[in-house]
């Protein structure tokens, strides 16, 4: 057996001890389990994590060299050997290689220089924004501006992903063809559905008497060429770098209509609190570092408690997108199943990533996290400071309830009625933000890149390639190019809902 496994086995034969117990016996544990870091409160203490297990992990951390992982990654060496890349999201927020910084900050210079020119109407009187593009080219300026944009009298952005044209034409409905100006997001810019989309849009503009309509797109991209060839003038196409992967690109030109709907000092604050958190994870111990112990945790339960999910809350309105954002980010990454050498890596890698808002889901799903059979870490993401001018209740029931549904998990209750009956004993991790900011968010998001590196390490895996999105693609092509035999389902279902393929 090697060191690694040895690690493991070890962490599979560590004693077990209820939640409550180990509160009991452990006095210091709230101050060991939490730590505060970018304005955040991140609280592991209602998790089986106790002072063995961190051993056990920060051992296992060890033997897979966390470190030196960690130092290729902001040293921009080849992280992603898959596809021989370096994975250079850190370097967008001053946090890598020397040269990949200066080069990332030209970019942004360059990203500036254009959201000023629009800000002096160089494009005309520019009042909307439709941004297209499609998974990490649009879940993150989703959520931002969604997170922070709410009341804000800059630009209007609409995000469009989906190729169902119902969402492009609820995009529009509100806008102004000779006031909006179009972004076509795409790291390859090949994406088909974006691709499509970006026509339609076009197409509307055109027909909203926009004389110059490709006067008016910004291209975000890693492949400028290729927008150039789609039409595109080159002042206008903002690239950015091959090695920062789609779903780690917020920060870079992908971050845009966030700058622009946002501000420019409000990006900047962001990719400062990103450039906090990734400090604190190059540079605090492996027990006090917070992405680090989050990986624990997370290992803990996909691999020695067998939890297939792992729920995500969000107690606050304006963090509503941040479970898709984190879909994207953990379970494309990390759902692998072979390790960096293509062996088998033999246990559980990403749990599911579900979740949804609180206090709403409290009163449709958390039954079963409650009584259900499965065992589900739940993590809450709350803010102390609320985003509105309502009555202060609001907030202060909403705080409630989050911290009540933690307490009520871990410490459940017991009743003769088996129906009334609580097991309890169920683990939480609450991740308070003071405020929901700039910094916060940037500082947020970048705890959750490192997290998910992180329990890629654990594992041996590389989180920086998704060659498993391939197939599909190569198989929509395929029945859309026709002249192919499929299975037969497909052919039924093609046939009634397109009367067939041309040959
Ligand atoms: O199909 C998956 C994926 O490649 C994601 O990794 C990526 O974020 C998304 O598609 C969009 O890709 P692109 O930015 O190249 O259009």
């Amino acid at each position: 057996m090697d060191e690694t496994n040895r690690a493991w086995a070890a962490l599979e034969a560590a004693p077990r001890a209820a939640l409550t117990a180990l509160f009991a016996r452990e006095p210091g544990r709230l101050g060991a389990l939490s730590l505060d870091e970018g304005g955040i409160r991140f609280d592991f203490s209602k998790t089986h994590l106790d002072a063995g297990l961190v051993a056990g992990f920060a051992a296992l951390a060890r033997h897979q060299d966390l470190a030196g992982a960690r130092d290729a990654l902001f040293a921009g060496n080849i992280v992603n050997p898959t596809e021989g890349r370096a994975a250079e999201h850190s370097a967008e927020r001053g946090q890598g290689a020397p040269e990949s910084v200066a080069r990332a900050s030209a970019l942004h210079a360059r990203m500036r220089a254009l959201i000023d020119a629009i800000e002096a109407e160089a494009f005309g009187p520019i009042r909307h924004v439709i941004h297209i593009g499609i998974g990490g080219s649009a879940l993150g300026p989703d959520f931002l501006i969604d997170a922070l944009g709410r009341g804000s009298d800059r630009y209007e952005a609409a995000i469009v992903s989906n190729v169902d044209a119902a969402a492009l034409e609820e995009a529009v409905a509100g806008f102004d063809p000779q006031t909006t100006l179009l972004v076509i997001a795409s790291k390859t810019f090949t994406t088909s559905e974006t691709m499509l989309n970006a026509r339609s849009a076009i197409a509307w503009l055109e027909d909203g008497g926009v004389e110059d309509p490709y006067g008016r797109i910004v291209a975000l991209t890693a492949a400028p060429d290729k927008a150039i060839e789609f039409g595109i003038d080159e002042t206008r196409v903002l690239p950015f770098s091959e090695s920062v992967g789609g779903r780690y690109s917020l920060w870079s030109a992908i971050g845009f209509p966030a700058a622009l709907a946002l501000g420019w000092e409000a990006f900047e604050q962001l990719l400062e609190g990103a450039a906090a958190m990734d400090r604190h994870f190059r540079l605090a111990p492996l027990e006090r570092n917070a992405p680090v112990l989050a990986a624990f945790v997370d290992r803990y339960y996909a691999n020695i408690r067998g939890a297939e999910t792992r729920a995500v809350f969000a107690y606050d309105e304006r963090l509503r997108l941040l479970p898709s954002y984190l879909q994207q980010l953990e379970m494309e990454s990390d759902g692998k199943s072979v390790k960096l050498d293509g062996s088998p890596v033999g246990r559980a890698t990403a749990p599911i990533t579900w979740g949804g808002v609180g206090t709403d889901a409290q009163h449709a799903v958390f039954q079963l996290l409650h009584q259900g059979t499965h065992l589900v870490p739940v993590e809450f993401v709350a803010a102390i400071e609320p985003g509105h001018s309502y009555d202060e209740e609001h907030h202060r029931q909403l705080l409630i309830n989050c911290f009540a549904q933690g307490a009520a998990l871990m410490a459940g209750k017991a009743s003769d009625d088996p129906h009334r009956s609580y097991p309890g004993d169920r683990p939480s991790t609450t991740i308070l933000l003071d405020r929901i900011d700039p910094p916060t968010l940037g500082a947020l998001l970048a705890f959750y890149e490192h997290r998910t590196f992180a329990n890629a390490v654990l594992l041996g895996i590389n989180p920086f390639d998704q060659y498993g999105v391939e197939l599909g693609k190569e198989m929509a092509k395929s029945i859309d190019g026709g002249g192919m035999d499929f299975d037969p389902s497909t052919e039924a279902l093609i046939e009634k809902a397109l009367g067939g393929l041309d040959e």
